[in-house]
């Protein structure tokens, strides 16, 4: 299980969250001084300034609580997590309504830090807690006819109050083809830091694909669909000249209306360090091969 896939991030690049109060001075200081040119590795060069919790858990895109950036940290607190329920259906030998805690009984919880970039140009280094995706879908027995694997948020207006602006067709949904779906590299994250992941960044359980953007790991999921249809996305659904269905960092390809060749590292304090956006977010050994003969500008 532990060489399923590589990584070249460690704790090393994560900044402690003991450290956080002192983080802007050190940096600031550290890195005006090109601290980051003597890291061994390329990669690990690009990735200067790790995150900390207060990053992870203060600047959120969650618009089922606003679409500020500290407004999901601010009204999240109300969604219930307790009794969470996931319906895994469709395609698949046991479909019915699974319990979370016997999800996580089941599942081998390990940590994960991966790099996360949005597709609005930035980034963070994010110690996730989770399992593979894989394993759940295993546990509820993908049939040979399941091609696709679609996700969908809770809808609860009572407990998610940007639910009541209509700035996307509600409930946020999402979709992997299955050859991602089962990749050694997607996740489902329940924590974070070690911690229960808090609701903001998806409580209980949201997914979690380390070489797409941010908006492809829908967040506090109620049900997972096998399909033989490629299923809809939101973000898809809202602006299909914007965000296409594969959503693979790419830094030759550009939103329309912004660059995707740079991002800003979240966290660089006083310097707002942007760094070279890297093919599939670094992660092109992994998983470039799913996509071989694939026109990339095409299939965005
Ligand atoms: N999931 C749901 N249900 N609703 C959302 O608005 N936003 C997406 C994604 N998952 C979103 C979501 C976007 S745009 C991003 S960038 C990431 O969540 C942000 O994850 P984070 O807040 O944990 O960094």
């Amino acid at each position: 299980m532990a060489h399923r896939w590589k990584n070249d991030l460690t704790w090393d690049d994560v900044t402690p969250e003991a450290a956080y109060l002192n983080r802007r001075q050190i940096m600031a200081g550290a890195m005006g001084l090109g601290l980051a040119s003597v890291l061994p590795k390329a990669a690990k060069a690009e990735t200067p300034e790790p995150n900390s919790w207060e990053d992870i858990t203060s600047y959120n895109n969650f618009y089922e609580f606003g679409t500020g950036k500290s407004d999901p940290a601010k009204y999240a607190g109300s969604l219930i997590t307790e009794g969470w329920e996931v319906v895994i259906d469709g395609m698949v030998d046991k479909p019915g309504t699974y319990k979370m805690d016997d999800i996580m009984a089941a599942m081998t919880i390990e940590e994960r830090i991966y790099r996360f970039r949005c597709v609005e140009a930035w980034s963070m280094v994010i110690p996730w807690n989770g399992f593979e995706l894989k394993d759940l879908l295993e546990m509820a027995g993908v049939q040979a006819e399941g091609k696709y694997v679609a996700f969908e948020t809770a809808n609860r207006p009572d407990q998610m109050p940007g639910l009541a602006y209509p700035v996307l067709d509600w409930p946020y949904v999402e979709g992997l083809r299955m050859d991602e779906a089962m990749h050694p590299l997607t996740m489902m994250a329940t924590g974070i830091y070690g911690r229960d992941i808090p609701n903001q960044n998806g409580a209980p359980m949201r997914l979690v694909v380390p070489w797409k953007y941010g908006f492809k790991s829908i967040k506090s999921i109620v049900r997972i669909t096998v399909t033989d249809q490629e299923p809809p996305t939101s973000w898809n659904k809202a602006n299909g000249r914007e965000y296409g269905f594969y959503s693979n960092v790419n830094p030759q390809v550009d939103h329309p209306r912004w660059s995707q060749a740079s991002e800003r590292v979240i966290g660089s304090g006083l310097f707002a360090k942007r760094q070279p956006t890297l093919m599939f977010n670094g992660y092109e050994e992994e998983v470039a091969g799913l996509y071989e003969g694939m026109d990339l500008s095409k299939f965005y």
